[in-house]
C-alpha cells in the first residue's frame, strides 16, 4: 500500500534545480512530508525516479522552454501547484571587468527574470484557490555580497526585493511569498561556478578569495539541514525572510551587521573573504 495520503490531501510542489545539492534535499524533504513533487534539471536523466516524483526538463537559459515546461507540469498536477520552489541557480566568479557582458546578462536573465517568470505563471492559480507558497531561494549574499560574484549578488538581491514586494501584495490572499536565504551549504555549487576568463583563480588576489570561498563551503552545513528549514517555513505558511545555515552566518552575523556601520561591515567582510 502506498504511504501517500489520500488524493484530496496530496499537496503538489514544483522545485527547480532538483538534480543535486539543496534542490535534491528539498525534493527528499517534501516527498517525506507527503508532497507529490515535480523537480527539474537541464538533463532530466540526472533526476532519480522514485514514488511521487516527476522529472521535468527545464533550462532557465531558454525562456520560452521554461514557460512551456512549467505549464505542462502544472496541467499534469491538476491545474495548480501548492508550492513553487525557485531553487535553480549558479555562480560566476571573477572581478567585474573580466566578465563578458553576455555571461553577466545571461546570469541575471536566468536567476532573476526567468525565475520571476515561473512565479508569475504559478501565482494566478494559487490566488484563485486562496492558498499556496512561492519560495524564492536567494542567499545571505543579499545581506553580505560575495566578492567576485557581482552578477550573483545582483540577481539574488533583485529576487529578494521582488519577493518582498510580492509579499505586500499577497497580504490576506492565503498565498505566501518566502525569501529563503541560505548561508554557505556543502553542495556541488562551487564545481559548477563559471570562472571569468582572467583574474579569477589565476590572479593572486582572486585566487585567495576563491580558496577562502572553497574553505567555507568545505565546513558548511549539509543541504538536509537547509531542507528541514524549508519544510518548517512551509508549515508556518507565512510570507517573509527565512535565513538558513550555520549559527554564525544565519543568526549572529545578520544581528551584528545591524549594529555595525556600513563602512565597518564592509571592512569586516573584506577581511572575512581575505580580500586584501
Ligand atoms: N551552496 C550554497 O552555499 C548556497 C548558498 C546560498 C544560496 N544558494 C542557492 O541555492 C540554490 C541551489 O544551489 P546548490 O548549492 O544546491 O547548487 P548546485 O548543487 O550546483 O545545484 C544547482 C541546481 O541548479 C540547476 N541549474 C543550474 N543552472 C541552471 C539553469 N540554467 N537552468 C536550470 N537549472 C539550472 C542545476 O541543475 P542541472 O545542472 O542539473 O541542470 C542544479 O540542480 C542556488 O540558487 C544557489 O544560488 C546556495
Amino acid at each position: 500500500m502506498s504511504s501517500f495520503p489520500p488524493a484530496t490531501l496530496i499537496r503538489r510542489a514544483f522545485v527547480t534545480g532538483a538534480s543535486g545539492g539543496i534542490g535534491a534535499a528539498f525534493v527528499d524533504a517534501l516527498l517525506g512530508d507527503g508532497y507529490e513533487v515535480w523537480g527539474t534539471a537541464r538533463d532530466p536523466a540526472r533526476l532519480p525516479a522514485r514514488p511521487g516524483f516527476h522529472a521535468v526538463a527545464l533550462d532557465l537559459a531558454d525562456g520560452a522552454g521554461t514557460k512551456r515546461a512549467f505549464l505542462a507540469a502544472q496541467v499534469e498536477a491538476g491545474g495548480a501547484f501548492d508550492v513553487l520552489v525557485n531553487n535553480a541557480g549558479y555562480g560566476v566568479f571573477g572581478p567585474v571587468e573580466t566578465q563578458p557582458f553576455s555571461v553577466w546578462s545571461a546570469q541575471i536573465d536566468a536567476m532573476f527574470t526567468q525565475t520571476v517568470r515561473l512565479a508569475l505563471l504559478a501565482l494566478p492559480e494559487m490566488r484563485s484557490r486562496g492558498r499556496g507558497a512561492i519560495v524564492n531561494v536567494t542567499s545571505l549574499a543579499v545581506e553580505f555580497p560575495i566578492p567576485g560574484m557581482s552578477g550573483y549578488n545582483a540577481s539574488k538581491a533583485g529576487l529578494s526585493a521582488w519577493t518582498l514586494s510580492l509579499a505586500y501584495e499577497l497580504e490576506g490572499s492565503g498565498v505566501a511569498a518566502i525569501d529563503f536565504r541560505p548561508g554557505d551549504v556543502r553542495t556541488p555549487f562551487n564545481t559548477a561556478v563559471v570562472q571569468a576568463p582572467e583574474g579569477s583563480r589565476g590572479g593572486e588576489r582572486w585566487g585567495r578569495v576563491w580558496r577562502r570561498f572553497e574553505a567555507m563551503h568545505d565546513v558548511a552545513p549539509v543541504p538536509e539541514l537547509i531542507a528541514a528549514d524549508l519544510v518548517r517555513a512551509l508549515r508556518r505558511g507565512r510570507s517573509g525572510v527565512v535565513r538558513s545555515g550555520s549559527f554564525f552566518q544565519a543568526r549572529l552575523a545578520p544581528l551584528l551587521a545591524r549594529l555595525g556601520s556600513a563602512r565597518l561591515n564592509q571592512a569586516v567582510q573584506a577581511r572575512y573573504f581575505d580580500l586584501r
